[in-house]
């Protein structure tokens, strides 16, 4: 039960959570913005296009991170896992976002289904960010002292 000796640890995962909501808030913006030359079809969405794939690497590797410096931090503080459900939402999560990049590289291809099926998935990962959150928070209120 010490977590200050994780503390740096767990302050990279909080920056890491930071910078995987900014991410995806800027993944939806990028992913209209491809929507929209879509159908208008204007002139392609070049520009977006490299952005949004640019930034849906970066948050695979945030979410990847993210369940790494937990199971570590775990591991660490109790020498075993599996404490609360915070780690198979986060599991979860890690699934999804692999999911919905490794489905994204096939809408090039013409692939019809692989489209919506990014969009759902986007939709169900920004519901499991939301848990993985909640559930975290929940955590991280056991190991502070009651103030
Ligand atoms: C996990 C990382 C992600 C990767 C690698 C990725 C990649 C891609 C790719 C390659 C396309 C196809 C672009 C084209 O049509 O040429 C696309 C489209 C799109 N993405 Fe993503 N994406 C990711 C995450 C997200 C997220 C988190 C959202 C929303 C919150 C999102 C929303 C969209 C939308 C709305 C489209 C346009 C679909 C359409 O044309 O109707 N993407 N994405
Ligand atoms: C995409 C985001 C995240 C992923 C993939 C993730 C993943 C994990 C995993 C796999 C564990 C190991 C749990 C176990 O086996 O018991 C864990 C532990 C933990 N996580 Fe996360 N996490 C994420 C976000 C967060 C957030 C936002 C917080 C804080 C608000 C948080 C706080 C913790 C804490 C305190 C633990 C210690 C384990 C415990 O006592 O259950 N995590 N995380």
């Amino acid at each position: 039960m010490d977590l200050p000796s994780f503390l740096w640890l767990w302050r990279i995962a909080a920056w890491s959570m930071g910078l995987s909501l900014t991410a995806y808030s800027i993944l939806a913006l990028t992913g209209f913005a491809i929507a929209h030359y879509r159908k208008s079809q204007q002139i392609s969405p070049g520009w977006w296009r490299t952005v949004h794939l640019g930034v849906g690497v970066v948050l695979v590797a945030l979410v990847v991170g993210l369940f790494a410096i937990g199971i570590v931090g775990t591991l660490g503080e109790y020498g075993n896992l599996g404490h609360s459900i915070h780690g198979l939402v986060g599991a979860l999560v890690v699934g999804l976002t692999l999911s919905t990049g490794a489905i994204a590289l096939q809408i090039k291809t013409g692939k019809p289904w692989a489209r919506s099926l990014h969009v759902r998935l986007n939709l169900l990962l920004g519901a499991g960010f939301l848990w993985v959150l909640w559930t975290g928070w929940i955590v991280v209120q056991q190991y502070l002292p009651d103030a």
